[in-house]
């Protein structure tokens, strides 16, 4: 089985992320089909509980899977390499494809080893030895070994593992699976085929999520769901987790409940902040800020990410931007050194005035 180097599977973008709290006029498209633990299992995090059952329940990259099918269906699967952010289904991909390989009776087929786990390659080596040459029960050819956050290994490591790859190829395949592909040393890509799971699109988040609030009865409202849009970016994970925190939190999924939840500013009071800083005195924005800040438990850290966000889209000539831009940057890292909240807020605020001075003139 030889595989091919340098492969690189990609989704197409196609629709952006909210970056504001309000999306109007969207119809509510078709739910995706259901799941391995369907509705048993009322104790399991929905991440789990809803963890996709085979290939065509995941609701996103569809190319790769369906390459993926090819590739099993044939009898040529090569090793895989995943890489891609947290929570974009490749844990759950390589879980689906055993199913599909093996059947119900997968799990004594595969091996899961966490690459970031404290053992040395020498005990990796033996597990792999062990499990690669005890006699397969099923028809299919080879058993399956995943290697999850490999990029956590170290080089020398790696370096053992291309020998192990070729030594068991004849009856077993590898997966891979890293968030950051640069880690893994260029001998182990070449030996898999490499697919790159990219963020999730706004539409599958929202199909799936859908779908689940709809089995679980949560009362899911529309500006709720583009709160977990926006604070997901694409990481189903996080936003099955907030959804669920949310609902038990609160009973309802709406903006303010995600919001706060998460302990995260609402996009609103972000657009306050920005305004008071840019449209009051000095002091007076300051106090704004200060009692905002003490009514909702915000730390100003947590404003300054999205307010740069909502300056990005805002027109100001660009020597004012310039000045905001540098204050926000060295604002946030005074405050990761435990800087006064209240004389970062003050620098902030000055660093506003004088953006707007160089702006009118
Ligand atoms: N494409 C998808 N379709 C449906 N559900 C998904 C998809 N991707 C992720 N999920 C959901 O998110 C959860 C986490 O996904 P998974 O463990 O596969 O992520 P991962 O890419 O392996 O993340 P990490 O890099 O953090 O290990 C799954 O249990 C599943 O519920
Ligand atoms: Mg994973």
């Amino acid at each position: 089985m030889t595989a091919s180097p340098g492969r690189n599977t990609t989704a197409p973008a196609t629709r952006q992320w909210p970056t504001s709290a309000v999306n109007k006029g969207k119809g509510k498209p078709k739910p995706p089909p259901a799941t391995a633990d369907g509705a048993a299992g009322d104790h399991l995090p929905w991440v789990e509980k809803y963890r996709p059952a085979s290939l065509s329940d995941l609701v996103a990259h569809e190319d790769m899977t369906n390459t993926i099918i090819k590739f099993i269906d044939e009898k040529r699967l090569p090793h895989l390499l995943f890489y891609g952010p947290p929570g974009t289904g490749k844990t759950s991909t390589i879980l689906a494809c055993a199913r599909r390989l093996y059947g119900p009776q997968y799990k004594s087929m595969i091996l899961e080893l966490n690459a970031s786990d404290d053992r040395g390659i020498d005990v990796v080596r033996e597990q792999i030895k062990n499990f690669a040459s005890t006699r397969k029960i099923f028809s299919s050819g080879f058993k399956l070994i995943v290697l999850d956050e490999a990029d956590a290994m170290t080089t020398a490591a790696q370096a053992a593992l291309r020998r192990i790859i070729e030594k068991y190829t004849k009856n077993v395949r590898f997966c891979i699976i890293c968030n950051y592909v640069s880690k893994i040393i260029l001998a182990l890509q070449s030996r898999c085929t490499r697919f790159r799971f990219n963020p999730l699109e706004p539409d599958q988040v929202e199909r799936r999520l859908d779908f689940i609030c709809r089995l679980e009865g949560v009362d899911l409202r529309p500006d709720g769901m583009q709160a977990l849009l926006r604070l997901s970016q694409g990481d189903m994970r996080r936003a099955l987790n907030v959804a669920q925190s949310t609902f038990a939190a609160f009973g309802t999924v709406d903006e303010a409940a995600v919001y706060s939840t998460t302990g995260t500013p609402l996009p609103r009071d972000v657009e306050r902040c920005t305004d008071w800083l840019m449209n009051e005195d000095m002091t007076t924005a300051i106090v704004h800020m200060a009692s905002l800040r003490v009514d909702k438990g915000y730390a100003l850290a947590d404003l300054l990410g999205d307010m740069f966000l909502f300056l990005a889209r805002m027109e100001m000539p660009d020597p004012a931007k310039i000045v905001v831009y540098e204050a926000l940057a060295e604002i946030e890292y005074n405050l990761s050194l435990g800087c006064s909240e209240a004389i970062q807020a003050g620098a902030l605020a000055a660093a506003f005035r004088l953006a707007v001075e160089l702006a009118s003139k």
